[in-house]
């Protein structure tokens, strides 16, 4: 809490301006939590466990498998329609109540999706997604207690100043842990790093969908100038104008 000049103020006085104080948080990060509000079909289990072919290394003994595809969501359209329609329904939501974007003029499509299973033992190292505007991942199947871990970087690498911490707070924090369940679907900046945790069941794996996203268009800030030239008494100018 803040602290008090002046010696002579009295208890009371000193608890109500404590209690005047204001805590603003400001320029936070948005992930956004939601959940399918469904089981998944058989069909749906059937081809994201079982038959969407996968990258698979036997001889490096890969605990983390993607799916040989990045364009799930195009190439097996028919098997992953409405789950595709949910992620873009949450998308358009996210954009417009979140970010405020007038979506009639700019969306966002999803560039590539792809699939991850994490056998036991495996993990996700600290990455984050390039090229990409907001992620989103679909949780088909958990562990127990699962979850995946934000890190701000600003507070892992600006090492500047490191005192001695008595707790944790909103303020300090060098990540915060996001606790996911099948069918729960976040959506966050791509550029947030995150990671996931060694999978340390000795039998289950964790499966989810995942898919970066662009502006379908983006729209110039300034107005673009059309050129005109003036010449007048032998003197020649450019004279720019905005194309209304
Ligand atoms: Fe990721």
């Amino acid at each position: 809490m803040w602290s008090e000049s002046g010696g002579q103020q009295s208890n009371s006085t000193k608890e109500r301006r404590v209690n005047m104080s204001e805590l603003i948080s400001l320029f936070s990060t948005a992930v956004v939590k939601t959940n399918i509000g469904r089981d998944f079909t058989e069909n749906e289990l059937q081809f994201l466990l079982t038959d969407l072919p996968m990258l698979k290394d036997e001889h490096r003994r890969m605990t983390h498998h993607q799916s040989e595809s990045f364009n799930i969501f195009d190439n097996y359209a028919i098997e992953l329609k409405d789950i595709k329609t949910f992620c873009e329904h949450e998308l358009k939501r996210y954009l417009e109540n979140i970010e405020g974007v007038h979506s009639d003029i700019v969306n966002l499509c999803i560039t590539q999706s792809w699939l991850n299973i994490i056998e036991p033992q495996g993990s996700h190292y600290l990455h984050n997604h390039k090229n990409s505007h907001l992620s989103g991942v679909l949780y088909i199947s958990c562990l127990p207690n699962d979850s995946i871990q934000f890190s701000n970087p600003d507070r892992i690498y600006d090492a500047t100043l490191k005192l001695p911490k008595k707790k944790d707070t909103e303020f300090n924090t060098t990540g915060a842990a996001v606790s996911v369940k099948e069918g729960d679907f976040i959506i966050f900046p791509s550029q947030t790093l995150h990671q996931v945790g060694v999978n340390e069941t000795k039998d289950k794996q964790r499966v989810s969908l995942s898919f970066d996203t662009w502006p379908t268009h983006i729209p110039s800030l300034y107005p673009p100038f059309k050129l005109k030239v003036d010449v007048t008494a032998g003197d020649m100018r450019i004279v720019g104008s905005p194309i209304l």
